[in-house]
């Protein structure tokens, strides 16, 4: 995601502080260690400008909700998008600004109930396989941080990143529990909270391809 610098960046993320995560000691076991509540704790993995974790923070107000973005000032976006909305308080909405490649320091060995990976970037060269999201080391990740029974889904328009995507879980045993290739005019499309890629792209008429794996 292009962007130019956020004038007074840091100073707004800042500004929003009670609603960003700092790195922990040790990592997060469960909620409580987020909220001081024992709830369902859900992972967002790059939350862009936020949408997806405003909306799903709104529409589950009981389940702790994180959201995690590598780039700092895509990360002001959502957290000035959640502290702005006044029809709902983000009580149990958290943001975190770190890179998916340090998971492990942030949340123990099953500790999470859900994690979303949505519009991952598909980083398209050969050469670039390990970057992608879905890739199956972390995969193996995710799998390793949700507790039994936990559940990962996935979203794209991208058919290439899909496919491959389907190609790493097989290679790790696993079998998508949902999937369509048209999210939309599907029956997974009930209470399916839309990104921002999401829109630009189902507006242009790309079917949204959509997968989930139970743990
Ligand atoms: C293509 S955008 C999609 C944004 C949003 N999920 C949506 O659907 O509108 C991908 C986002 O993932 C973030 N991202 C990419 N790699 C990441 C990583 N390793 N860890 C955390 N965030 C990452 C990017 O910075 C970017 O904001």
């Amino acid at each position: 995601m292009r962007m130019r610098i956020k004038k007074h960046g840091a100073e707004r993320l800042a500004a929003c502080g009670n609603l960003l995560l700092d790195r922990p000691a040790t990592p997060i076991a469960s909620s409580c260690d987020v909220i001081g509540e024992d709830l369902p704790l859900w992972l967002e993995i790059g939350c862009g400008k936020g949408d997806f974790a405003c909306g799903m923070a709104e529409m589950h107000p009981d389940v702790c909700f994180v959201a995690l973005e590598r780039i700092s000032n895509v990360m002001v976006n959502a957290v000035e998008k959640a502290t702005a909305r006044a029809e709902f308080r983000p009580d149990r909405l958290r943001f975190a600004v770190a890179d998916a490649a340090t998971l492990p320091e942030w949340f123990a060995p099953q500790s999470l109930d859900a994690i979303f990976l949505n519009f991952s970037d598909p980083w398209p060269k050969k050469g670039h396989t390990k970057r992608r999201l879905t890739h199956r080391a972390f995969l193996s990740t995710y799998f390793s941080l949700l507790k039994s029974g936990g559940r990962l889904a996935f979203k794209t328009d991208n058919v290439g990143l899909f496919d491959f995507t389907l190609e790493e879980l097989a290679a790790l045993g696993k079998t998508p529990d949902a999937l369509t290739r048209d999210l939309h005019n599907s029956p997974y499309n009930e209470g399916n909270v839309e990104t921002e890629y999401e829109k630009n792209f189902s507006q242009k008429g790309y079917p949204i391809h959509y997968l989930t794996v139970t743990v």
